[in-house]
């Protein structure tokens, strides 16, 4: 079952317009799709599980706090590599899986090259998230989110810049089953896709434009 949740934030609106803008070069598309990433990453990681601990400060006992959860971050190439900068940084813990799959031109049906996930016993304690700036067809999404199934995983979570309407249903349709929650994180769904299949208005070419190819 998929859950769209929307972070607004005035921040984040600045930064995508960056994003957005095509007049944009990509050196500064980078810079703003790196400052967009500690934002996502605040807002994913606020449903961490988390317990209380004992610790000294340099002055006197205190409490503190620490994450519980095991993290992986399963960045979509090429273009979720983009978005790994405020995930780490912010929680370095993070074990990073990484998966291959770009689109075939034509048919716009993904084509995975490559997966690796690491191998962990207490799968229940495992969160996954899934990296990627763009979610048009949901074909890629889609092929990453029943790999980590396939591995009997289950806390699946979505970092994404912008989705298009098709692809949400697509992975609605994929995913129905009430036990199997994913939670998509995005700034936004925008209007639709083109014959091409990109996202209108989208911000073109996510990958081109953060590596500068
Ligand atoms: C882009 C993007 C997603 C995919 C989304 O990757 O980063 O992975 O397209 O499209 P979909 O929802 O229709 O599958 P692309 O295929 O351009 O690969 P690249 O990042 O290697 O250029
Ligand atoms: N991939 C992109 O990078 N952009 C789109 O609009 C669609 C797929």
């Amino acid at each position: 079952m998929v859950e769209l949740v929307y972070i607004e934030h005035p921040i984040s609106s600045h930064l995508l317009s960056h994003l957005r803008n095509k007049r944009t070069n990509y050196y500064n598309f980078r810079q703003s799709l790196d400052r967009l990433s500690y934002v996502l990453a605040v807002y994913l990681y606020s449903s961490l599980n988390k317990k209380e601990i004992n610790l000294k400060t340099p002055l006197s006992p205190a409490k503190g706090v620490i994450i519980t959860n095991k993290v992986v971050l399963v960045p979509i190439l090429r273009a979720g590599v983009g978005l790994l900068k405020g995930f780490l940084d912010l929680f370095p813990e993070a074990i990073v899986s990484h998966i291959g799959i770009y689109r075939e031109e034509t048919t716009l049906k993904p084509v995975r090259y490559y997966f690796k996930y690491p191998r962990i016993k207490n799968k229940k304690s495992i969160y996954n998230i899934v990296l990627d700036p763009m979610i048009a067809t949901g074909g890629s999404m889609i092929d990453t989110i029943q790999q980590l199934k396939n591995r009997g995983l289950k806390n699946i979570f979505v970092a994404s810049l912008l989705c298009a309407p098709e692809g949400i249903k697509a992975l609605s349709k994929a995913f129905p089953e009430k036990d199997f929650k994913i939670r998509i994180f995005t700034f936004s769904v925008d209007k639709n896709l083109n014959n091409k299949g990109y996202i209108v208005p989208g911000l073109g070419d996510a990958g081109d434009r953060y590596f500068g190819t």
